[in-house]
């Protein structure tokens, strides 16, 4: 029986995705388990959660370190735990070169608009002024290009009448709630093809 793919999640903020990857894995048997969460804010609200859910955790802040010593500290916290995928969820820091080749192919993240459009961030308020009428999600690889990597998984929403730029970003969450663990699922499952003897 193979064994769940150990994923590591970074995180900066709430972490609202990474509760809705650890909600869809203890559902049922799924092919990854998370098995570190790691920020580079110490205060981040996910991080509490994390502990909440039994996760463990590592924090050190980045500031006054250089981006690859930070991302060393980092690459060695996530060995240590056995991570063999890395799934950034809403961590606001660009990953060094160094980190993104010792991880190649390997890092996904979710960004929420439908890449290649709205790269980089604010992108439901500008969306929304370009007047779009679909907005939404994607999960892709991380490489070095930021949110230029290729995309895994798309979500669609449509825009409604005079809706704020909050409103979108609230009714798009839902859908990156669903969306990333189902990727990050079948990305895992490819990694482990005898993954579906653990189903029920
Ligand atoms: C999400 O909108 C995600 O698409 C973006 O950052 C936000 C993180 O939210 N990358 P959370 O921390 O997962 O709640």
């Amino acid at each position: 029986m193979a064994e769940r793919v150990r994923v590591g999640v970074l995180v900066s903020g709430r972490g609202s995705n990474m509760v809705a990857l650890s909600e869809y894995r203890r559902r049922e048997a799924r092919s990854y388990d998370l098995a570190l969460v790691a920020s580079n804010v110490p205060e981040a609200r996910g991080l509490v959660a994390a502990r909440r859910l039994g996760i463990p955790t590592w924090a050190r802040s980045h500031k006054g370190m250089e981006r690859e010593e930070f991302d060393h500290l980092l690459d060695v916290a996530l060995r240590e735990h056995d991570v063999e995928v890395v799934a950034l969820a809403g961590y606001m820091r660009l990953l060094s070169g160094e980190f993104i080749r010792r991880w190649d192919g390997r890092v996904l993240n979710i960004h929420p608009s439908l890449l290649p459009a709205y790269k980089g961030l604010d992108t439901h308020r500008r969306a929304l002024e370009a007047g779009e009428i679909w907005v939404g999600c994607s999960v892709h690889l991380v490489t070095d290009e930021l949110d230029g990597g290729p995309v895994l998984a798309q979500a669609k929403v449509r825009v409604r009448e005079r809706e704020s730029a909050e409103q979108l970003a609230e009714r798009v969450l839902k859908e990156e709630h669903r969306l990333y663990p189902e990727t990050l699922d079948k990305f895992c499952a490819r990694l482990r093809p005898g993954h579906v003897d653990l189903l029920p």
